[in-house]
């Protein structure tokens, strides 16, 4: 099996689908690649694109505050990786067979991080992680194993992109703490 720099190498040149033609970078995943807890977004918007790392625009400014305030951690403790890992262009959704083609990318990273914890971030990662159509409004509030593997512990929860567009005072602002929260309890019963 490759290594997760071997794996982001091999990526870096990815031709598989037509994302492939419109981006910038290759956004792989970024951060501690034995840690326990990974997120998975939905795919690089503009800022990532340019930059080649996973949430770094406004979405990765509220990840970052609410990952200290809700975990006491800093980004560079886990592991950050998106579902399809080049920009869809103007940031629409990635269709059906460019979360098909880029699968097998995010399936060989869990492989290779081993987490304790997959907090998913939107509808995108939770129905691929969870193999469901159902939306994370009605997945969120409760954890499942990560396809019948009691040691990987998969926690659905809102995208920030959602969180920002609905106000910090909202549902979904209080959602999003709630199931972080959820995720550190996961973590200290696994350490
Ligand atoms: N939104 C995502 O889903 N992923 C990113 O990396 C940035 C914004």
């Amino acid at each position: 099996m490759l290594t997760l720099a071997e794996l982001a190498g091999e990526a870096s040149g990815c031709t598989r689908c037509p994302l492939a033609a419109g981006r910038t970078t290759v956004v792989f995943g970024a951060g501690d690649p034995s840690a326990d807890l990974m997120f998975v977004g939905e795919g690089p918007g503009h800022d990532e694109d340019l930059q080649g790392e996973p949430f770094v625009g406004r979405s990765g400014k509220l990840l970052d505050r609410l990952l200290a305030e809700e975990m006491g951690l800093a980004r560079d403790r886990v592991y950050i990786t998106n579902t399809v890992k080049c920009r869809p262009p103007a940031n629409r959704d990635p269709l059906p067979v460019e979360v098909a083609t880029c699968r097998s990318y995010l399936e060989a990273q869990i492989e290779l991080v081993d987490p304790r914890v997959i907090v998913t971030l939107g509808n995108f990662a939770a129905r691929l992680l969870l193999d469901t159509t159902a939306g994370v409004s009605s997945l969120r509030g409760r954890s499942y194993p990560y396809r019948d593997r009691d040691t990987i512990a998969v926690v659905p929860t809102f995208h920030p992109s959602y969180v920002l567009r609905s106000g910090s005072g909202g549902e979904a602002m209080a959602g999003i703490r709630a199931d972080l929260v959820r995720a550190k309890q996961h973590l200290a019963v696994a350490a």
